[in-house]
């Protein structure tokens, strides 16, 4: 799994029972899973089109860090499937503990909104970039020195 994105909990993102939001939890997860999504596949056209279940865990509290943590479950042929997680950080310990998980998928869609495929050549580099750097998004010095696989669209 790779980090996606750090959050830290606001007096705005309290619901009634001074906890964090559930919606804003979900949002923080679909924002998160939307860019990963977007940049694995070189565009900015992915749709959510399904959430699995969201059980949330633990309550998150004004202050409290959040990591979202995400990998690949599955290339489909116009769909990907992300498995994120979304983990309080206490900056103390180090230590991490799940608030929540769950399973969300996407589809490359055109400029008229149907689904394309997604192509080969994002699939390979994928599974290319797990193997020698254990993540799928690059720093610019990592994307600089990586080979790129060419002609397999
Ligand atoms: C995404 C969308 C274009 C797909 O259109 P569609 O007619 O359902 O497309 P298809 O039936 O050809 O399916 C496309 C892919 O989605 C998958 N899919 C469709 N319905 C699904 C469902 N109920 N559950 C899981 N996957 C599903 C298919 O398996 C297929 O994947 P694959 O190409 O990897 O095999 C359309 O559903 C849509 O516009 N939805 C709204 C998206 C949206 O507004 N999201 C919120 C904002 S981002």
């Amino acid at each position: 799994m790779e980090l996606i994105t750090t959050y830290i909990c606001k007096k705005f993102d309290i619901g009634v029972h001074d906890n964090m939001f559930g919606g804003t939890l979900m949002s923080l997860i679909d924002d998160a899973a939307g860019s990963y999504a977007s940049q694995l596949c070189d565009t900015p056209r992915m749709v959510t089109i399904k959430f699995d279940e969201l059980v949330f865990k633990k309550p998150v509290k004004v202050g409290n860090i959040l990591k979202v943590y995400g990998k690949v479950v599955k290339f489909g042929n116009s769909s990907l499937e992300l498995y994120m997680e979304i983990r309080k950080h206490n900056v103390y310990t180090g230590e991490q503990e799940i608030v929540t998980h769950t399973n969300v998928k996407f589809v490359r869609i055109d400029e008229e909104g149907n689904p394309i495929p997604i192509s080969e050549r994002v699939k390979l580099r994928y599974e290319e970039r797990l193997k020698k750097y254990g993540k799928g998004l690059l720093t610019i010095e990592e994307k600089g020195s990586e080979k790129e696989i060419h002609n397999l669209n």
